[in-house]
Formats: C-alpha cells, structure tokens, sequence
C-alpha cells in the first residue's frame, strides 16, 4: 500500500507538472480526486490492511490527496495566468494607428430634389422667400380667390388650427405675402411644407413639399411660363422625358395648366401608381388671376405674371424610380444610403 501511494505521488506530480492547458488539468482532477478516482481507491483497499496500520496508511493517502489537490490548484492558477497573459497580448491595441473616421451622412433625397429645383430658379433670376406653415385662413385662401364655399376648404382636406387659422394646405400663400411686400418686377420660389388632409396612398401623402414660384412684370404671357416651366422639366428631368401640359382649373390663376410627367413605371401603358392615366402630375400653374393682384394691390393693368406649385415627392419619384411615396418618411437607412 505505501509503495502504491509512493508510485501514484510521484506519477501525478509528474503529470500535473507535464498539464499544458485547463482540460488537461480537470481530467487529471477526475483521474486523482473523482469519485472513482485513484485516492477513493486507495481509501476503499483501506478495509484490507490490518487494523494497526490503517490509521498511518489513512493519514498518508490523506496528505497525498491534499497534496495533489494543492498541486492541480498551483497549476490551474498558472495556467489561468498564462491564458490570461496571452489574451491581453493578443488583444492589444495599437494607439498609433489611424482610427476610424466618423461615418458620413447623405442627404435626402427630398432635400436633393429641393436644392436642386432652387438651384435651376436661381439660375433664372430667381430668389427664395419663405412663409409660415400656420398660416391665416385669409392668405390661404381668400386673397388667393378661393371662395367660402370651395371643397378645398372642407374639413376633409383642410387642417384648420383654430378659427382664422390653417396649416397651409399649399405654398401659394406665400405668393400674397411676397407681393404685399415687394411691388415688381417679382421672380421668387417659395419651397416648404404642406399640409392636407389627403388619404395616404402610393402618390398621396397628408404632409408633402411643394415649390411656388411666382413671376409678375409688365408684359408676361402665358409663352413666359411654358418656356420657363419646359426649361425646367427638361434640366431636372433630362432632355427625353415627355411631358404634357392639361388646361385645368385653379381660383387664383387664369388660364390654368397642369403638367404631367410620363409614369416611369408603365411608361404611359396605365398602372396602380398612375391610377391608369400613364402619367403623373408634378405641378399646377397658370397666369395670376387679376382678383388677386387687387387683393394685394397690383395692379393688374399695369402687371400681368404666372405663378405655378410643384410637388417635390412627385419629381423626386419620377427622377429616382421609386413608386410608394411613403418610403420618404421610414427613415429607412437601406433607402436613404442609396443616395
Ligand atoms: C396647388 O397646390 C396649387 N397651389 C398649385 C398652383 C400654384 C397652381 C400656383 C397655380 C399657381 P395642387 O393641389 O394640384 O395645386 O398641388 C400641386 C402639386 O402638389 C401636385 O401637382 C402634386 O405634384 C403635389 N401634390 C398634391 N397633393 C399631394 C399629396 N397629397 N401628396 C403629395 N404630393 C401632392
């Protein structure tokens, strides 16, 4: 029995010693100290020996158990120390090297199709004013001609704050506040938002952009806004889209157009998006109605000037190719990235 406990001390210093990684060391726990370990056996053959030698073998296998267990403790620490070590090496950091620079933006694609609309206005002479989005039901509608009993001002497409006031449910509002300010000649945009009571749908939406532009001198003619309005569709759009210009009707103009844009996705065949007509409308305009010069007092003798309101989603659609209108307002970063 001692020889054995002798031969099992030497064996399991030496291999403990030999231990390279963690697994090592718990598989020669279990081989020494498990439950059907080298020690229980050794303890078990105690029964075996005569009874005056039992309490000396028992105290001897007893060191020999504390010893290893002392010694798989010894090594487990160092070999946590060396993982540790090695660990801290390998995940070091080099402070000289360049970090990573802040990742940049883009902007939107609306903002885009803005900037770019205001900067072919500019190149044609014009500068931009801006209105409130809470505006007075007076310049959203009365001095724009619209009468009391008009559908635009029902609670079905109007915003109303409190009484007297609106979200303006267009940018032509700005028009009566810029020439109650400035008597001609006038050549100004007014971009901004808009706010209608509109259902959603692939090309509706109830908040949208719109860019009013507004031209007043002597001698302007209906010529003046196809040629500038034509000029504009073809920087924005490229020399080969096709376009149509629709009589229409507008209270504050007189005569009015509409200009539709071919639908890009069925190329005028009629689809959902196009709502079948193979076209999409991207503007209102036509020359300013007298009954609204008088209301800001120019006379309208003297002046002649057209004026015309365009949705910026719709134009950023047609340019872009994207035909759900509500896909501007996800914050969605697969979409936004793109541009
Ligand atoms: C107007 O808002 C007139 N104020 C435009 C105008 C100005 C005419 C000056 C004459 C002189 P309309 O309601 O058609 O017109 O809107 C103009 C454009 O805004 C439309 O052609 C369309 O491109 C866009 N639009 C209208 N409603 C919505 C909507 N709910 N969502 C997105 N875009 C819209």
């Amino acid at each position: 029995m001692l020889e054995n406990i002798s031969n099992i001390e030497k064996e399991s210093a030496e291999l403990i010693a030999q231990a390279t990684d963690l697994k090592n060391i718990d598989a020669l726990k279990i081989k020494y100290l498990g439950k059907n370990g080298e020690i229980t056996a050794l303890l078990r053959t105690l029964r075996d020996i005569p009874a005056d030698d039992r309490p000396n073998a028992g105290s001897r296998i007893n060191q020999l158990k504390n010893k290893i267990e002392n010694l798989i403790k010894k090594k487990q620490a160092e070999l946590l120390s060396i993982i540790t070590d090695n660990k801290i090496r390998s995940e070091s950091l080099d402070v000289t090297l360049p970090g990573w620079g802040p990742k940049k933006g883009s902007l939107h694609p609306l903002t885009i199709v803005m900037d770019d609309a205001i900067k072919i206005f500019a190149s044609l002479g014009y500068t931009i004013a801006q209105g409130p989005e809470i505006e007075t039901e007076y310049n959203n509608f009365d001095a724009l001609n619209i009468p009391q009993n008009h559908p635009s001002r029902d609670m079905w497409s109007t915003f109303y704050v409190c009484p007297g006031y609106v979200l303006r449910t267009h940018t032509s509002p700005v028009q009566i506040r810029v020439m109650k300010k400035q008597k001609p000649p006038i050549r100004v945009i007014m971009p901004g938002r808009v706010y209608r009571s509109d259902a959603m749908d692939l090309a509706h939406s109830p908040i949208f952009h719109q860019i009013e532009g507004l031209a007043v001198d002597t001698g302007i003619t209906f010529g003046d806004l196809k040629g500038t309005l034509s000029s504009f569709v073809k920087q924005i759009f490229g020399e080969k889209i096709k376009v149509r210009f629709r009589p229409s009707f507008f209270p504050f103009t007189e005569p009015s157009t509409e200009i539709d844009v071919q639908c890009f996705v069925c190329e005028g065949r009629g689809c959902r998006l196009c709502k079948n007509t193979g076209w999409l409308e991207i503007l209102g305009a036509g020359l300013v109605d007298p009954a609204v010069f008088k209301s800001v007092n120019v006379d309208p003798d003297k002046y002649s000037g057209f004026a015309f309101g365009m949705g910026i989603e719709r134009i950023a659609m047609l340019k872009y190719g994207i035909d759900d209108i509500r896909i501007f307002y996800e914050n969605d970063k697969r979409f936004l990235e793109q541009f």
